[in-house]
């Protein structure tokens, strides 16, 4: 690709002899003898980095680089100035130029500015490309559902993805919330800031609290450096509080605050930080039982439940399970170079039959297993190891190998210990003996639901 340069200068000699160099170097040059002219030529042609004169008749450098900067506030442009112009230059900078180069100039200097800036530019455009190319991943295409209920969750999706609102999405596990988060980031397009996500079921309270505000180099004894909170780094983009309904309530008055007032204060600092970031929280607890119960505080309840999104389970919309197979054999197809076409009637009906307690997700990774499984190209009842209706682990005989054993117990007691503890995976965790993170794992490992 050649480069394409708008150069702007009324001194004659000077801009012919520029424009042979820049030609020599391989460029396009779009040449203008004054500032009018320039003006007329933005709007007429695109070009990768402009040069302008500071000093012209007519219509001066800095009114070039306006009128470029409102149709292209990323556009590059590198000012000429003069002895005396030195002041205008750094007015110039302010305005958006990227760059000023002295006259009397040198040819080397200014072909490597343009150079750089050129490839600045193209670099930029390539990241944009690649960061929609990712939006486009997380948009609507891949949350399958064509089902009334999956409709009305779409609607609000895309309404509430212009709006700067705060959201809830609840739903039981596996049932799509993360998704739908990025989904609706995605769609708030591609100029807004980060997604950036957090668990704070797997974080401990002290942490959490750094986590989310950042702190200040000495607040508590491991603090060695100032470090940005998530709220910081989500700046003009979406925060997602995964598992809001497990934060402690001391860290929900600091995130009410937040919320509230838009600004936060890093641990250990005395300064606030004004933040705008659109913060999505999602939970599968029943969050109006836990401000019944003390746990939840009612006033941030209702402000991060601006909008609320409700995902049904798998078997409240069963009308999509078809869809969702076809859809993760295509994935599974290109992700393990298969060449399933399909799943049996009667492999179909077991689908169908099923009781999902790990809704989409379980029946993903059923669906993976299978086609790991599948000899033939359609997939059969044998291959998807489904027994009755409750887990989705195979025990019969023939697949009873220690491995498969292990996995069906190590499901059945998690399940158990849940239960007892109502939920409560950190309580669970413990009683597990093992980390919150690990117990996240394994649930999503076995394909455990939450309605224990
Ligand atoms: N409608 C859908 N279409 C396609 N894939 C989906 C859909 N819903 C969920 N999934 C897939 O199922 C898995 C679980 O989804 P996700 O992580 O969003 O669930 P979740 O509700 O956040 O679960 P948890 O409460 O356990 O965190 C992911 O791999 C996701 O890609
Ligand atoms: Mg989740």
């Amino acid at each position: 690709m050649k480069i394409k340069v708008l150069l702007a200068d009324d001194e004659k000699t000077f801009k012919d002899m520029f424009v042979k160099v820049l030609v020599d170097e391989g460029m396009d040059v779009i040449a203008c003898d004054d500032g009018l002219e320039a003006i007329e030529a933005i709007g007429r042609e695109s070009f990768d980095v402009a040069i302008l004169d500071i000093q012209m008749p007519g219509a001066d450098g800095i009114k070039v680089l306006r009128e470029i900067m409102s149709r292209d506030p990323e556009a590059r442009v590198v000012m000429l100035t003069a002895f005396g112009t030195v002041e205008m230059a750094v007015e110039a900078i302010k305005l958006g130029a990227c760059d000023y180069v002295m006259k009397p100039v040198m040819f080397d200097d200014i072909l490597i500015k343009i150079r750089q800036q050129y490839q600045y530019r193209r670099l930029k455009a390539e990241n944009e490309e690649l960061k929609s190319e990712l939006h486009g991943r997380f948009g609507f295409e891949n949350i399958i559902g064509e089902s009334s209920a999956m409709r009305r969750v779409f609607d609000t999706v895309q309404k509430v993805a212009n709006t700067h609102s705060n959201v809830l999405i609840t739903g039981d596990s596996g049932t799509g919330k993360e998704v739908v988060a990025h989904a609706i980031h995605s769609l708030s397009g591609v100029k807004a800031g980060r997604f950036v996500a957090i668990n704070c079921g797997a974080i401990s309270e002290g942490l959490l609290e750094s986590e989310l505000f950042g702190h200040k180099r000495g607040s508590f004894t491991s603090a060695i450096a100032d470090k940005k909170g998530l709220f910081e780094t989500a700046e003009g983009g979406t925060l997602f509080l995964d598992e809001i309904g497990y934060m402690t309530v001391a860290c929900q008055v600091k995130l009410l605050r937040a919320v509230e007032e838009r600004c936060i204060m890093p641990v250990g600092s005395t300064e606030t930080v004004s933040i705008n970031v659109r913060v999505i929280a999602a939970t599968n607890r029943d969050l109006l039982n836990e401000i019944k119960a003390g746990r939840f505080r009612e006033d941030l309840y209702y402000r991060l439940n601006v909008v609320g999104i409700h995902l049904p389970s798998l078997g409240e919309r069963k009308d999509d399970i078809g869809l969702l197979v076809e859809h993760f054999i295509k994935v599974n197809n290109s992700k393990m170079g298969k060449n399933c076409t399909g799943v049996s009637d009667e492999a179909m009906q077991v689908l169908m039959n099923y009781e999902w307690k790990g809704n989409v997700r379980e029946l993903q990774n059923v669906l993976e297993r299978a086609i790991i499984f599948a000899e033939g190209d359609i997939i059969t009842v044998s291959d998807i190891g489904l027994t009755g209706s409750g887990s989705s682990i195979d025990t019969s005989e023939t697949r009873e190998n220690l491995q498969d054993a292990m996995r069906i117990y190590e499901r059945e007691h998690i399940l158990r210990v849940l239960k007892k503890c109502e939920g409560d995976k950190s309580q669970a965790a413990k009683t597990l003996n093992i980390g919150l993170s690990s117990l996240y794992r394994k649930i999503t490992e076995l394909g455990i639901g939450d309605d224990k």
